[in-house]
């Protein structure tokens, strides 16, 4: 019987919806390949564009409308013009963080093909998988500003590190290294950071007690940053928190062919709302409308989409094909050595999946 999901397509700024064209392109192919399975579209026009119009984001009920769908495709936020912390804040962090998507799944790996800046490396050294913290933490958004203006200013930023909010995600991390039988490298910042990170290390230990067959390793993240360029395949799965898992994983996409090829997955575990699927890098002002985005993060994130309905085989034919059109140099864009554009290098990777189905 043919399953239909209902997809979501937030499109975004910038070269969010030239990359978000060529997602949808693959996971239209790889429905008609399948056969199982269809796809029902409904895109969203919000971001800066809906701000500047309308003084928002997204509508007041923007959950309520993307609550019914199976899962969120999105692009890039932000563009100047529109404050950062506004943008972002309105309408990506508030689908992360209203949906509970608590894991931010971000593959970091090293396909055959792709450039890499590290001298002596192979594929097989870059191989890891980060398991970023992506709803609470040091992007609670809590904090207040005193005193604007005048010499007694202070600013307060303020991280949230609860419970619970630890222990699920490590707790993911966990499942996923066993399942895997894979090592689990935990990142934090205990010296410096004498509660929310000294907490984190504590519930580390604590839900590992549970573990015991998974191998563990805990890091400091300016040792764990210097071991990730001079040393990464000591990285197999890494939990880490919400903003060091933002950085951590930018350092990941330019060990791994850079940001044209680094997807990631805003997931809840627990399936009470839609998980959103989105390339990592951003909007791309310098580049954007000019058809030189590469959208083979977004393509990769497709695939994790394809990954969480329940066909990871077609995750693996789609890292697969992107590996197979970085060896054979097909149709590459411009980060990578190429001189296609986006949406010829999205066209090819449909024909080349196409082509691998018959
Ligand atoms: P960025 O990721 O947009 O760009 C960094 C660099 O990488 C730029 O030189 C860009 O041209 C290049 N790049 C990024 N994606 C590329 C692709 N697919 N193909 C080829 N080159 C690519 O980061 P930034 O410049 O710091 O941020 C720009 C805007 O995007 C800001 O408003 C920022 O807040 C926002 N942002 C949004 C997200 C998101 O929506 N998830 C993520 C990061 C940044
Ligand atoms: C990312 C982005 C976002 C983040 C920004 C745009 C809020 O950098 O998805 O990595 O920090 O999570
Ligand atoms: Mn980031």
């Amino acid at each position: 019987m043919l399953k239909t999901y209902r997809i979501a397509v937030i499109p975004g700024d910038g070269i969010g919806p030239e990359v978000t064209r060529e997602a949808v392109r693959v996971l239209e192919t790889a429905a008609e390949l399948d056969g199982r399975f269809a796809f029902e579209f409904t895109e969203y026009p919000w971001g800066c564009e809906y701000y500047l119009k309308s003084g928002e984001m997204m509508p007041e009920d923007g959950l309520d409308l993307l609550s019914g769908s199976d899962a969120i495709l999105l692009g890039a936020v932000g563009y100047p013009g529109v404050p950062d912390h506004i943008s972002l804040r309105g309408l990506l962090l508030k689908i992360r963080k209203g949906f509970d998507q608590y894991v931010n799944l971000r593959p970091v790996r090293l396909l055959k093909g792709a450039p890499c800046p590290i001298k002596d490396v192979s594929p097989e050294d870059v191989d890891m998988v980060f398991v970023r913290e992506n709803s609470e933490g040091e992007y609670s958004g809590q904090g207040a500003w005193l005193y604007p203006g005048t010499p007694q200013e202070v600013v307060i930023q303020d991280g949230v590190f609860s419970r619970k909010g630890c222990e699920r995600v490590i707790r993911y991390a966990y499942e996923l290294a066993r399942r895997e039988k894979k090592t689990l490298t935990s990142i934090s910042k205990a010296n410096a950071l004498n509660y929310s990170m000294v907490f984190w290390d504590q519930i580390f230990a604590e839900v590992g007690r549970e573990y015991p067959d998974v191998e563990t390793h805990s890091l400091l993240v300016d040792a764990a940053s210097m071991f990730m360029v001079k040393d990464p395949k000591r990285f197999q799965v890494v939990v880490t928190s919400n903003l060091f898992g933002d950085i951590l994983t930018d350092l990941g996409a330019a060990i791994a062919g850079g940001m044209g090829l680094a997807a990631g997955a805003n997931l809840d575990p627990e399936r009470r709302f839609p998980s959103m699927f989105e390339p990592i890098h951003g909007s791309a002002p310098d580049i954007a409308g000019r058809g030189l985005a590469d959208p083979l993060a977004a393509i990769w994130s497709a695939g994790q989409l394809l990954d969480h309905l329940g066909y990871p085989e077609w995750y693996k034919r789609i890292v697969d094909t992107i590996e197979r059109m970085l060896s054979e140099k097909r149709s590459l864009t411009r980060d990578l050595g190429g001189t296609a554009s986006t949406e010829e290098c999205g066209s090819a990777f449909a024909e080349l999946l196409r082509a691998g189905m018959e």
